[in-house]
């Protein structure tokens, strides 16, 4: 089976490689994890930095804000000005969608106050005025529509894997045909295939300013092939080797396409596109998304997914 290699585009968010597994363990260094996390953090939330160790190691915001309204305008021919981002964390979507284009605005939606904390904290400052009065963040459930229509809803980092059942997915999509401007679009990005059902951990470093390098460790449990969930968790690992296990803990349905088209239709969206990654003459992944009705049986995929009300 042809492999894909990791795409050029979200910073390799879900699993695509088989490592070596690797046990997670503690050991002791040279710098006392203390001593990082005082200089880092300096009076703030020590729950402050697992959203920097994830938004340095799996997040690419500018890659959503340049391309889906690229789709939405090959779909429907419309501009892309409002944008809602569902299930936003810290809204890292948002505020590069204001940065964008000085029309352009954003509403965040997410149940947990502490990423909205952190981006009231950390984001907002360092948007210009003019920026910030444009996005606005809701805690709230995605389940319950909003008054105020957007052109384009985002549901990124497979999110909406959340909702294990049938019922519950198809009232989150029709809370969000609701939510939509005419011609607007609900873009889903989910993640599939063999290698994201496997027990496996992948690791990567990655370097960011002011801490050094870090290793990143994606771990999945083994699929129930039954019920269709599966646990899957994020470690990170400082530079002084002391870890932060179960930064963050996912307990996702993995939803397989053809069924979120189905239910996106009997939610009430007119049509749907699917953008899948295209392949060199290798076979290898370029990172570029088009539409298709057919996909290669990529080891993993990512893939957007859109419903057009
Ligand atoms: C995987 S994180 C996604 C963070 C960010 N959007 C990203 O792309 O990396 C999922 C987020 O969804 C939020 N969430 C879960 N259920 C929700 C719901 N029913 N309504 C709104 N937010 C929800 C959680 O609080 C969490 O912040």
């Amino acid at each position: 089976m042809k492999k894909k290699a990791p795409a050029a585009k979200p910073k390799n968010k879900s699993p695509r490689v088989r490592a070596k597994a690797t046990s997670v363990k503690k050991s002791a260094g040279k710098k006392s994890a203390k001593s990082i996390l005082s200089e880092l953090l300096a009076g703030r939330p020590t729950t402050d930095l697992k959203y920097i160790l994830y938004e340095a190691s799996v997040q690419c915001p500018e890659w959503h804000v340049r391309h889906f309204p690229r789709y939405l305008l090959w779909m429907t021919g419309k501009k892309a000005m409002s944008l809602r981002e569902d299930f936003c964390g810290t809204s890292r979507i948002s505020a590069e969608w204001v940065k964008s284009d000085k029309n352009r605005t954003a509403l965040g939606m997410d149940l947990d106050p502490e990423p909205l904390d952190y981006y009231e904290r950390i984001h907002r400052p360092t948007l210009l005025p003019s920026q910030a009065e444009r996005l606005r963040l809701v805690q709230k459930n995605v389940l319950i529509p909003t008054h105020e229509k957007f052109d384009l809803i985002a549901a990124c980092n497979f999110s909406f894997y959340i909702f294990h059942e049938r019922e519950v997915l198809l009232s989150y999509f029709r809370a969000a045909h609701r939510s939509l401007e005419p011609k607007g679009a609900l873009f889903l990005e989910m993640a599939g295939g063999e290698g994201m059902l496997e027990g496996m951990e992948e690791e990567r470093m990655v370097r960011i300013p002011k801490i050094g390098k870090i290793k990143y460790v994606w771990e999945q449990n083994d699929f129930d092939a039954i019920s269709s969930v599966n646990d899957y968790a994020i470690h990170f690992q400082m530079p002084n080797k002391k870890w932060l296990e179960n930064a963050f803990q996912y307990h996702w349905r993995i939803w397989g396409i053809r069924e979120v088209r189905e239910i996106l239709k009997e939610a009430g969206f007119s049509k749907t596109h699917v953008f899948w990654e295209t392949a060199d003459s290798t076979g290898k992944g370029t990172g570029e998304y088009a539409p298709m009705e057919n996909g290669d049986p990529s080891h993993a995929w990512i893939a957007y997914v859109a419903g057009v009300k």
